[in-house]
């Protein structure tokens, strides 16, 4: 990989000079220092964003390792023209944390040092910085409250900043919702560069518009305060695939039904790859129960108690993710983090699913020509439970009473000359049969063919923002740029999707 060649303008070398009484220089990375390059890729992780032809890199990286030192990157970059991106655990499907696709003279502020995480057990709350990862809040949770959890994402490298902010979709949200439902307080520096310390100073809106609202629109989240949740001693995974001779056509039809009104501590999963499905469990209890239930409720598994697993919660995000590996492994690698291997190129589209698909389309998905995609996957995630009882204005993620179930598409392949083949026509296919007016998807499964901003008059253009704004946000939308336009009415902070700001 190939920084481009000099990037550096005026406005860069003073922004550059402007922050060095406040931020010690090993801590801004240029082009030209040796850390540059690996500090970029460290946590990128779709080869698509470090191509030379999609790749559009910071004139440097600010790397702080504590608040003022973020206060000053805002502060300088509005004082000289330089905007910011903001990366946590650099895991946006469309990469915009660490480059623009427009010919935009920006900084990366990496919060990777950031990522302390403070437990309270006696409260059952954590406060976590926005550059750990789950991996690391897991683990620490876990470490310093047994007993305790935190319903997030599946990915342990996942980045805290970047999830929460967006929502954070789990294997627990059917019984104690997303993890932005279970975000108490927050600590933020603004779009003047001030630290606002809590929600109290952040004011209602605000702090409403960061559980959910996506990141990188409303200012740099230093860290959260979360609720943490029960977790029993013992949870069950299981792991069944079914091919389309063994029925697996017929099964994913039934769960369509079943898995969004099982018991709310139960959540089956399921992955549809190469003509497979895979239905992947969490239940909050052991084994016998687990067995009982789909015995009755999705006999199509045929689940036996010989496809559980039983563990504690640690060790099942650590199972999940690895694998039987882990089992040769301590539990601590969910710590390590930020020395990923670049390797496939990654497409990601996601839709929210009202109404069960037919037997007939679903067998039109599983033999869904895949056109020169390495692979193509969909994970079908359940709601219902807690999911479904939460009112879609409580927090700007709207996905809530009625969905069934959310839809990831995940097309991927190998080297940059080919493009998305399969997730493309496959989501054409999908339209009439998904969720409508208008179809709406997942802000944390970034997709910029929904919609860009367009720049008018030096903002972003709420009629431009709607078009992509309202699949996420649905109504909430209007009320997301209704603060933007507050918190950030020159629309510092902005990106190809960030929430432009509007004036009543
Ligand atoms: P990254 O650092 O790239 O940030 C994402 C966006 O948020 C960018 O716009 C960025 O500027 C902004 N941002 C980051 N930190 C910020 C901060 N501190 N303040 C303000 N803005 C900030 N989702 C899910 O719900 N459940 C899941 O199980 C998974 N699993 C998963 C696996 C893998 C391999 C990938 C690549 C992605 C997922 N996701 C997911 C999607 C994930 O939740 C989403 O990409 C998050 O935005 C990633 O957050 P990061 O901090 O890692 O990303």
């Amino acid at each position: 990989y190939m920084p481009a060649p000099s990037r550096a303008t005026s406005s860069g070398d003073d922004f550059i000079r402007c922050l060095s009484p406040d931020v010690p220089s090993q801590l801004v990375l240029t082009p030209g220092s040796p850390s540059f390059e690996p500090v970029l890729v460290s946590s990128i992780r779709n080869a698509r964003f470090v191509a030379p032809a999609t790749a559009r890199p910071p004139l440097c990286i600010v790397t702080p390792t504590n608040a003022s030192h973020v206060q000053a990157a805002v502060r300088c970059g509005r004082a000289h023209g330089v905007r910011l991106r903001v990366r946590s655990g650099g895991h946006d499907t469309e990469g915009i944390s660490s480059r623009s696709e427009r010919p935009e003279v920006f900084a990366m502020v990496d919060l990777a040092n950031l990522h302390n995480v403070h437990v309270n057990p006696q409260e059952a709350t954590a406060w976590v910085d926005s550059g750990a990862t789950l991996g690391e809040l897991y683990y620490a949770v876990a470490k310093a409250a047994p007993g305790l959890g935190f319903p997030a994402g599946v990915c342990p490298t996942v980045g805290v900043g970047g999830h929460l902010s967006g929502g954070g979709q789990g294997l627990m949200m059917r019984k104690y919702g997303l993890a932005a439902d279970n975000i108490v307080d927050a600590t933020i520096v603004d779009a003047d560069g001030n630290l606002l310390p809590d929600k109290k100073a952040m004011g209602d809106d605000l702090f409403w518009a960061i559980r959910g609202g996506g990141g990188g629109s409303f200012g740099i989240v230093l860290s959260f305060k979360v609720r943490l949740t029960p977790v029993p001693p013992t949870v069950t995974f299981f792991s069944i695939t079914r091919s389309m001779n063994q029925g697996a056509v017929e099964a994913v039809t039934k769960w369509q039904a079943v898995a969004p009104v099982l018991p709310d501590d139960l959540t089956v999963r399921v992955n549809v790859q190469q003509r497979e499905a895979n239905f992947q469990s969490l239940y909050l209890g052991n084994c016998s129960a687990v067995v009982a239930t789909l015995h009755e409720r999705l006999p199509e598994l045929g689940v036996t108690p010989a496809d559980c697993r039983e563990m504690s919660w640690l060790q099942y995000v650590a199972y999940i993710y690895f694998g039987d590996a882990i089992n040769t492994m301590p539990l601590d690698v969910l710590l390590l983090n930020r020395n990923l291997t670049l390797g496939r190129f990654y497409k990601n589209k996601s839709d929210y699913v009202m109404k069960a698909l037919t037997k007939d389309e679903w067998e039109k998905i599983f033999t869904w020509p895949n056109g020169g995609a390495l692979e193509g996957q969909l994970v079908l995630e359940p709601h219902g439970g807690r999911m479904g009882s939460i009112a879609d204005a409580d927090t700007p993620f709207p996905h809530r009473d009625g969905v069934l179930y959310n839809i990831q598409y995940v097309e991927s392949w190998n080297g940059n000359s080919s493009t998305p083949s399969w997730v493309n026509t496959l989501y054409d296919f999908m339209e009439p049969l998904v969720s409508k007016n208008p179809r709406a998807a997942y802000a944390n499964y970034r997709d910029l063919d929904i919609g860009v901003n367009k720049v008018v008059g030096g903002v972003s253009s709420y009629e431009s923002g709607k078009v992509w704004g309202e699949r996420y946000f649905r109504g909430n939308f209007k009320r997301l740029a209704l603060i933007k336009g507050k918190v950030d009415a020159g629309d510092y902070f902005r990106n190809e999707q960030s929430v432009p700001p509007l004036h009543l």
